[in-house]
């Protein structure tokens, strides 16, 4: 079933795009989003919302907190984002303008699944988000809007990923619509910045080689940090957590921001780190917050793998590697940015000699707590 490819997880890779393109089909219908499955949530409903608390864990959780960026500034609803098993044991507030928003590859992580019948009992209306046809955590939700990515089968998630953070933006520009937060043509113009996507998926995959062979350096590498901001800080803990996974090594994703309150620390000669530098074009100026933290780390002798935008020239001086991606609207670069991490957490556990399908003490679904 590999189909030719040297392991599932490489398959599911360069499936991206088409996971994007899958979840996007049918939902986007003369320039309007549709999604049937939300039919029991009226638009009554939905402009009654007060609060969004997502549900999940690990990767998962990243989509969520990637959108939470997106809902809140298109829908204008607070978000929050909740690792599953947190929720559940602390006696969450939740009330009836509470929407309760899981997501789940598998559609079968007990946590997830735990979370999302506590919120119930306690009144809350529930959509899921699963890659899994007729699994449990569906059925257990009011609705559920399905990410049409195939199954995956490597234990590191990948192609789910994209697909989760595609279901969620299109749930963020129905509500949006829905609430009359967003002007018809922005909503217009994210709905097509969605729709290229796919193709810039597969732009960033034509680097994977110099992503490789990078990684193939590094494989003696010890600790890898990662750095992002706004709808980078995910990507960034993404990146990290793809790492641990499959090729053993400690690595860590910060906040930009956060990094002259501790970890800066961590920085010597040597030390690897990725950064995901947001747009220039972006607003609030994160680009040159972002540079600024660029020069501090490489002033104390860190080793700079910058993913940054096509044209993006101000990084050049500073990073001693540059990996490009697309440009893109800034709420969409985390589909873009987090392909190079994948790839390169991949290279790296196979420069190692390790199973990149199978690695140690994980499983694809975990169905106990
Ligand atoms: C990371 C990974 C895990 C899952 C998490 C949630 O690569 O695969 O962190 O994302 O176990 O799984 P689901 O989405 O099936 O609930």
């Amino acid at each position: 079933e590999k189909g030719g490819w040297s392991s599932f997880m490489r398959k599911e890779v360069a499936e991206q795009p088409d996971a994007v393109a899958n979840t996007i089909r049918g939902r986007i219908v003369d320039g309007e989003v549709h999604i049937p499955e939300l039919e029991s949530f009226g638009d009554d409903e939905l402009r009654g919302v007060r609060r969004i608390t997502v549900v999940a864990c690990g990767t998962a959780s990243y989509a969520g907190q990637v959108a939470k960026y997106a809902i809140e500034q298109w829908a204008r609803v607070p978000v929050e984002v909740e690792l599953s098993h947190e929720f559940r044991y602390r006696e969450p507030v939740i009330d009836d303008g509470t929407l309760v928003l899981s997501i789940s590859q598998s559609g079968e992580t007990m946590d997830t699944l735990m979370a999302v019948k506590y919120a119930r009992e306690q009144g809350a209306r529930t959509i899921s988000i699963c890659n899994t046809q007729g699994a449990t955590i569906p059925r257990e939700s009011d609705a559920v809007v399905y990410t049409h990515a195939g199954p995956e089968v490597a234990v590191a998630s990948t192609k789910a990923f994209v697909a989760q953070i595609t279901a969620l933006y299109l749930f963020g520009l129905h509500l949006a619509r829905v609430r009359g937060t967003l002007a018809p043509e922005a909503l217009a113009d994210a709905l097509a910045e969605l729709q290229a996507i796919p193709a810039k998926i597969e732009t960033v995959l034509g680097q994977s080689e110099r992503v490789a062979e990078l990684a193939h350096w590094m494989a003696d590498t010890r600790s890898v940090l990662f750095l992002g901001r706004h709808v980078g800080f995910p990507i960034a803990m993404e990146g990290a957590l793809k790492l641990k996974e499959l090729a053993y090594i400690h690595a860590e994703g910060f906040a930009a921001g956060e990094l002259k309150h501790g970890p800066i620390a961590l920085i010597e000669p040597g030390q690897p780190v990725f950064v995901v530098v947001p747009s220039p074009r972006g607003s609030a100026n994160l680009h040159p917050k972002v540079v600024s933290n660029i020069q501090e780390i490489r002033a104390r002798g860190a080793r700079v793998i910058a993913i940054a935008e096509e044209g993006d020239a101000a990084v050049l001086p500073y990073a001693d590697e540059v990996i490009r991606i697309p440009l893109a609207a800034p709420l969409f670069e985390p589909l873009l940015a987090v392909v190079p991490l994948q790839v390169f957490a991949m290279e790296l556990s196979q420069a190692k000699g390790l199973d990149v399908d199978q690695p140690r003490n994980l499983a694809k679904s975990v169905t106990v707590e």
